[in-house]
């Protein structure tokens, strides 16, 4: 039987009596472009969050476009993110007029390197430092980034801050006044709808969150035609909503979203506490970091021969991502080298996703990591902890199904 890496049916199964009488509804109104659906997912989504203000878009790609446009980003501008992430983040950049500066990751994280941030700002003469007007941090896998102290960074050096929160829907950052979720401790926070997500629509969707009225106004203004009424529009925006019948999906989804993260968290100490005496590093959840586990990751020097024994045994699984965007050649006019960013190239080279949805069961996730554990048991080169292959298996299959 194929583990598939996400399952989307099976989210379906759990939601669509709710959806159908939804749908119903929108097709009796005839509502399909914003109305009642978008505004109560708008009121529903903040309210989860804990953020003022919730503004439905097209996509995730748009949401960090439009983001940064609201926050007055534009031409001439530096925008400072990381090389270790889905294209859309630097693109999204680029599409503003400013150009992308990348700094490093942690290698433990996957996320922005503090010490690297540092030394970037601290690197450029002061003449050259109001160039640079945002941090867009990502939160990779849905481990959210060092928020805290990106915060602080941000403060010293006038920096506005949009998160990337296209991975990260329910992941939590301690801060001095308790948990907050992920999106929403910079200026503005994005997320993607796209299907996989852990909050996903049945096409594409996108949202901008804000505590700061002014840029939710903006944020409204650029996404919908800068229309102030239907006919007078303020500036020239673009049409970027979210649409009724994926706001009453993402309603139903909603719902039961905080369930479907915990399970994701039971199935990652799963993976974690079955992987530990293999070469096949979990990524870290640092003190403070609480995972939406978006993504399972490991890393292995021989993470291809790890992922050609998942796909023979019929195990879905992913690279998230093989080339770094430094690398990319959408991106080759930056200037940057090979060597740049080691950090981020370790990662890409040895970066390794497993199937992680909320309704993997035992059975699948204990066949994932015999797998994992027979293609490094199986593999010729040496290597120190080699252990047998079903040994280390003492979870039963029924403790996460
Ligand atoms: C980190 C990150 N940023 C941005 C995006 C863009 O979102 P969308 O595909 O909805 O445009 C994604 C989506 O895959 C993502 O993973």
């Amino acid at each position: 039987m194929r583990i598939k890496f996400v399952d989307l049916a099976a989210q379906n199964l759990e939601i669509g009596d709710r959806v159908a009488f939804e749908l119903d509804l929108i097709n009796a109104t005839t509502a399909y472009v914003g109305g009642d659906q978008v505004e109560s997912f708008e009121r529903e989504f903040a309210q989860f969050l804990g953020v003022k203000r919730a503004m439905g878009v097209a996509n995730g790609t748009d949401a960090l476009r439009i983001a940064l446009l609201a926050l007055g980003i534009g031409p001439g501008d530096e925008v400072i993110t990381v090389p270790m992430t889905f294209i859309a983040t630097a693109a999204a950049i680029v599409q503003t007029g400013a150009r992308p500066r990348f700094v490093d990751i942690d290698p433990d994280t996957g996320n922005i390197s503090l010490p690297a941030l540092c030394s970037f700002l601290e690197s450029r003469p002061r003449s050259e430092r109001s160039a640079i007007r945002a941090i867009v941090p990502v939160h990779l896998y849905g481990l959210p980034a060092p928020m805290v102290e990106l915060k602080e960074i941000a403060a010293e050096f006038n920096l506005k801050i949009v998160e990337d929160a296209c991975q990260a829907h329910g992941a939590r950052v301690r801060t001095a006044a308790g948990m907050a979720m992920a999106g929403t401790l910079g200026d503005a926070g994005c997320f993607s709808f796209y299907p996989g997500k852990n909050l996903g629509a049945w096409g594409d969707g996108g949202a901008v969150v804000t505590n700061d009225d002014e840029v939710a106004r903006r944020v409204s203004l650029l996404g919908n035609h800068g229309r102030l009424s239907h006919y007078a529009h303020e500036i020239c925006g673009y049409n970027s909503r979210l649409d009724s019948i994926q706001a009453a999906v993402l309603r139903a989804k909603l719902e039961r979203l905080a369930e479907w993260n915990e399970r994701r968290r039971v199935i990652a100490s799963a993976y974690r506490e079955l992987l530990t005496p293999w070469d096949a590093l979990p990524i870290l959840e640092p003190e403070g970091a609480e995972s939406c586990f978006h993504l399972f990751v490991i890393r292995s020097t021989r993470r291809d021969a790890i992922r050609n024994a998942l796909l023979q045994n019929d195990i879905e699984c992913g690279i998230h991502y093989p080339v770094p965007l430094h690398l990319q050649p959408a991106l080759a006019y930056l200037g940057y080298r090979p060597g740049d960013f080691p950090a981020s190239e370790a990662l890409a080279d040895t970066t390794l996703s497993l199937p992680m949805h909320p309704h993997l069961n035992g059975q699948e996730i204990l066949r994932t990591v015999e797998t994992v554990a027979s293609a490094l048991v199986s593999n010729k080169e040496p290597f120190a902890t080699q252990r047998p292959a079903v040994s280390p298996l003492i979870v039963t299959a029924s403790s996460y199904s």
